[in-house]
């Protein structure tokens, strides 16, 4: 290991090499990557403007939405602009950023949908104490610890791979710094390295999911069992839960919860996981979920009668009225 030049950056193969193809999923991506900052922004605002969203679920699904944007601004930039350059690279210390934050925020991800499947636990199974369990303080004690597991779950993947060297090649077959494929590039042993990740990656999240499964399957049990008006409206809600955590969920477990071996479906999982995964969530809210829809409905007419109060009107006429 003494002449052991340690690279100094890596190499990504990219999406295709092909020159049309690459403008091609240039344009696509980069219509999803606006797509998820306008609809996960819209989802903030609408919650934040409704104030008949200001209740702890809705508050979380901000804090997902935030999460969201992070997420897909880690990869998807980098990805864009090298979908359009000859040469892709990535410093070393670049691609141990771009690890770190990419953890960190899929981390707090899948906790804070842990934490809103809690949160359904507790509205539907104790609705006369909801409000005092699912207080401000235990929200955001929540939220913290949301951070904090995003945080240990990623400091300890960069823990391990900081003492360990490169001096091999540099070449990875993908369009970002994943550990996995890092890993390989590593010059020294790395069995029990890639079983760690993968209990800490994989191992985790397949036994994460089918607990968050099995508690919407409470849930639904639950809700199944209850009478009533707000019946109907529970189930559309749990079955949007289902969907948003089955779909993050996937992705995550094909890529993580093996040993790493280069697959013809591993590009487009990982384009699902990193640019697709965070447009789900203003997807699947905005298109199914009543009570959404029905704010976003309100808030279009606020701010059009506002438009046209302004217009006839003029501003003052607003700025009186609003005093
Ligand atoms: C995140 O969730 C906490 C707890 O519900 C809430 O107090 C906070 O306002 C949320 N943050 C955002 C930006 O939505």
């Amino acid at each position: 290991m003494k002449n052991c030049t340690r690279v100094r950056e890596f190499v990504f193969l990219g999406l295709t090499m092909d020159r049309a193809m690459s403008w091609l999923l240039f344009f696509l991506l980069l219509l999803l990557y606006v797509a998820t900052l306008l609809g996960n922004l819209f989802i903030m605002v609408t919650v934040t403007w409704e104030s008949r969203l200001h209740t702890p679920m809705y508050f979380l699904l901000r804090n997902l939405s935030i999460a969201d944007i992070c997420f897909s601004s880690i990869t998807t930039p980098k990805l864009l602009v090298d979908l359009l350059s000859e040469s892709k690279t990535i410093s070393f210390n670049g691609c141990l950023v771009q690890m770190f934050f990419f953890h960190l925020i899929g981390g707090m991800d899948v906790a804070t949908l842990s934490v809103i499947a809690l949160d359904r636990y507790m509205a539907i199974s104790r609705p006369l104490h909801y409000v005092t369990i699912m207080s401000t303080g235990a929200c955001t004690g929540l939220i913290v610890a949301c951070w904090l597991s995003g945080f240990v779950h990623s400091i300890v993947q960069i823990a391990l791979f900081l003492p360990l060297p490169f001096c091999g090649s540099n070449v990875l077959d993908t369009f970002y710094c994943d550990v996995q494929q890092v890993l390989e590039l590593a010059s020294t042993d790395i069995f029990v390295l890639e079983m760690l990740m993968i209990s800490n990656n994989g191992l985790l999240t397949t036994l994460w999911f089918f607990l968050l499964l099995l508690s919407y399957f409470i849930i639904l049990l639950l809700i199944r069992a209850q009478a009533g008006e707000g019946r109907k409206k529970a189930i559309s809600t749990c079955t949007s839960h289902v969907t948003v955590v089955t779909l993050h969920f996937v992705p995550c477990i094909y890529i993580y919860a093996r040993p790493f071996s280069a697959l013809p479906t591993d590009k487009p999982i990982h384009v699902t996981l990193t640019v697709i995964s965070p447009l789900l969530n203003p997807l699947i809210y905005t298109l199914r979920n009543q009570e959404m829809k029905s704010a976003m409905h309100r808030l279009r007419k606020r701010v059009v009668s506002n438009l046209l109060t302004q217009q006839t009107v003029g501003p003052s006429h607003l700025f009186f009225q609003n005093v």
